[in-house]
């Protein structure tokens, strides 16, 4: 069976974008035809300045999310990123195969770098290294697919070079993974900025639909989305991108094609309103349940515990068999210590005998 893996980070309230690039996609699709795991990625979250307390809360909060939104962990792996090891563990060996221009040409390193120094902030060495972690969180569970949205295509492009690299150097240990995007709304925009994609934590609030927000106010956010200076409705991303972003949103929440929609409206006020209604009824059942879920914490915690105890059981191997490969010794307990003192003692011999005749040269 496939493995597929992916997972989102805990910087902000999860947004319509998160929903419809990746959350419904691992719930509607990717749960039910592979062995899936779901992850909400803490360690991902300290790249940028942080509140402890805020991490801890958004955290809960995307994991009750993610189990609202659909994933049923009878069906896949639902757990938090910083409770098995063998992430860092795997992070740090493929910083031995990366290269720092590789990390410097990341599309999202540059821009998040370059937004930190014009506030005259510094950067974390962790968001250059980022996108290793990000292997690492990919690769340490064999993973054959990784559904995501537009914006880690790049990520994931580096992910699989890595595995190949160090399959190529070391001998075969990774799967060489790929991305899978959505059809439709891999990339929602922000409504007050359509030239940007509508992330959870960036600067233009009005234009986020969060998947809490109250229907009375996904309706106002929708109502006020940005358009275009042109009167028809036609589906135009590069020429009209707020009536696009608006087509794409509604194609995504009814399960339409969006220049096909665009022929059912005369005006930009009938697209929004649609548009809104579609939201509103995509987020109603994800709203109950998450307040279903609210109630019952104890049940929360549970999931992420067993989800833990099962990814651990899945990247252990794979993570140990990657340090074996590379170079590193393997722990010696005392018994298995005990077993190799003979080659260690040959190991020894050998290196003195080198030392030797190196001398004699
Ligand atoms: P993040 O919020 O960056 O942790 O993203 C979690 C997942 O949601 C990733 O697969 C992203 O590609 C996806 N995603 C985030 N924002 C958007 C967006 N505006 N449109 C489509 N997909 C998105
Ligand atoms: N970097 C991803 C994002 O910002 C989140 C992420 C971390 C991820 N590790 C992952 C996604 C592994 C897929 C697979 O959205």
């Amino acid at each position: 069976m496939k493995r597929v893996f992916s997972g989102v980070k805990p910087t902000g309230h999860l947004t319509l974008g998160n929903y419809l690039g990746a959350l419904r996609q691992w719930a509607e699709v990717d749960q039910h035809r592979a062995d899936s795991l779901f992850c909400v990625v803490d360690l991902h979250a300290l790249t940028v300045d942080h509140d402890p307390a805020r991490v801890r809360r958004l955290s809960r909060q995307a994991a009750t999310l993610l189990l609202a939104s659909g994933l049923d962990p009878d069906l896949c792996t639902v757990f938090v990123q910083s409770h098995v090891d063998e992430h860092a563990r795997l992070s740090y060996l493929l910083e031995c195969v990366a290269t720092d221009g590789e990390m410097r040409r990341m599309i999202q390193y540059k821009e998040k770098a370059a937004r930190e120094r014009e506030r005259g902030g510094s950067v974390r060495l962790s968001l250059l290294t980022y996108p290793v972690l990000m292997a690492a969180d990919i690769l340490a569970y064999g993973t054959h697919e990784v559904p995501v949205g537009d914006d880690q295509a790049q990520h994931v492009e580096l992910a699989r070079d890595l595995a190949g690299r160090f399959n190529q150097r070391y001998g075969h240990t990774f799967v060489v993974p790929k991305a899978t995007l959505p059809a439709v709304a891999a990339r929602v925009m922000n409504l007050q900025e359509p030239a940007s994609k509508m992330g959870k934590s960036d600067d233009f609030g009005p234009g986020i639909v969060y998947l809490l927000d109250e229907p009375e106010v996904v309706r106002r956010k929708m109502m006020r989305a940005v358009t275009d200076s042109g009167r028809e409705v036609v589906y135009d991303r590069a020429g009209r991108p707020g009536v696009a972003n608006l087509l794409e949103i509604l194609a995504a929440c009814t399960g339409g094609d969006p220049a096909a929609m665009s022929a059912g409206y005369g005006s930009y006020g009938a697209l929004k309103k649609d548009a809104a209604e579609a939201v509103v009824a995509v987020l109603e059942p994800l709203q109950a349940r998450h307040r279903e879920l609210c109630a019952d914490p104890g049940y929360v915690e549970r999931v992420l515990r067993d989800g833990a105890e099962k990814a651990r059981g899945m990247a252990r191997p794979v993570v140990d068999r990657a340090y074996r490969a590379i170079g590193l010794l393997p722990p010696l307990t005392e018994a298995a210590a005990d077993a190799q003192s003979g080659i260690t003692a040959e190991a020894v011999t050998a290196s003195a005998a080198e030392a030797a005749l190196n001398a004699a040269r």
